[in-house]
C-alpha cells in the first residue's frame, strides 16, 4: 500500500470513530464539490481540532482568512455558537454564495459572517471597529500569509491562538530556491514567526487525506519574550 493509501485509510477509521456523520457538513462538501470549488479545505480531523481548542479556550470570536465553501468555518461556528461570532473574510464571490448556503443549512448564518474582500483591504476596517479575536485561522493565499500573521497578532489579546494552515507543503518549505510563491510566502511566514516576540509557537508535520504538510499553533503571550 502506497503511505497515501495507508494514511487515507487511518484517517477513515479515527473519522469514523470520532467524527459523527453530520448532515450539515457533509452536505458543505457536497454542494462545494457541485459548484466547482476546490477540494482543499480542512481534513474532517482538522476541522475537529479548530473545533475542540476554540471549546478549550472558550473561543467567542474567531476571524478566519480564507472561507472557500464554509467546511471549517461551520466548524469553529459550532465552537462559538449561539453566542459567540466568526468573521470570515473570502476574495471569491462565487465561493462566499457557496459558503454562505452551506452557512445556512447549518443553521449558523446568524454566526458566520462571510465577508467578500480581499483580507488585506478588510484587516484594517477591523482594526478600526476595534475588534479583538480569542482565535484566528489563517488559510487563504499563501503569499500574503506572513502579513495575515501579523495583522492577526494585532487583532488579538493574550491567551488568543493564532492558527495557520499549510506551513509544510510536503516538504517543499525546505527549498531556498523554490520559484513557487506560495513556498516563498511561507517560508516568509515562519521567519515572521520565529522573530515575533508576541507569541510562543510551535509547528506540527501532519500526513493524512490532504497528504504531507502541517500547520503552526500561536500563542498570543501576556508579555513579550526576551
Ligand atoms: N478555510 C477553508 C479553506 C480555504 S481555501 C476550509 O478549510 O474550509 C483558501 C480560500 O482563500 C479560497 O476560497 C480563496 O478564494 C481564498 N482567498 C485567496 N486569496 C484571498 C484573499 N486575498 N483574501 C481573502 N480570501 C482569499
Ligand atoms: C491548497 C490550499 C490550502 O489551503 C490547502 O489546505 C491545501 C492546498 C492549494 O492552494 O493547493
Ligand atoms: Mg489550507
Amino acid at each position: 500500500m502506497s503511505d497515501q493509501a495507508l494514511w487515507n485509510e487511518v484517517d477513515a477509521l479515527f473519522d469514523r470513530m470520532l467524527i459523527k456523520s453530520d448532515g450539515a457538513l457533509d452536505n458543505a462538501l457536497r454542494e462545494s464539490k457541485a459548484a466547482g470549488l476546490p477540494n482543499i479545505q480542512v481534513a474532517p480531523n482538522q476541522g475537529k481540532l479548530l473545533y475542540l481548542l476554540a471549546r478549550a479556550i472558550r473561543a467567542r470570536s474567531v476571524l478566519e482568512i480564507g472561507t472557500l465553501g464554509g467546511y471549517s468555518a461551520i466548524w469553529m461556528g459550532r465552537a462559538v455558537a449561539p453566542d459567540g461570532r466568526v468573521i470570515t473574510l473570502e476574495v471569491s464571490p462565487e465561493h462566499a454564495t457557496v459558503a454562505r448556503d452551506n452557512l445556512a443549512r447549518a443553521e449558523l448564518s446568524n454566526v458566520v459572517d462571510v465577508r467578500v474582500v480581499p483580507a488585506l483591504e478588510a484587516l484594517p476596517e477591523i482594526e478600526r471597529a476595534g475588534a479583538s479575536f480569542d482565535l484566528v485561522f489563517i488559510d487563504a493565499d499563501k503569499e500574503n500569509t506572513a502579513d495575515y500573521f501579523e495583522w492577526a497578532v494585532r487583532l488579538t489579546h493574550p491567551g488568543a491562538l493564532i492558527i495557520v494552515d499549510n506551513v509544510v507543503r510536503h516538504g517543499t518549505i525546505l527549498d531556498a530556491e523554490s520559484e513557487d510563491a506560495s513556498v516563498q510566502g511561507m517560508r516568509r511566514f515562519n521567519e515572521a514567526l520565529a522573530q515575533e516576540r508576541r507569541v510562543s509557537a510551535t509547528v506540527i508535520q501532519t500526513v493524512g487525506v490532504k497528504g504531507y504538510d502541517g500547520f503552526a499553533l500561536a500563542l498570543v503571550l501576556e508579555a513579550p519574550r526576551g
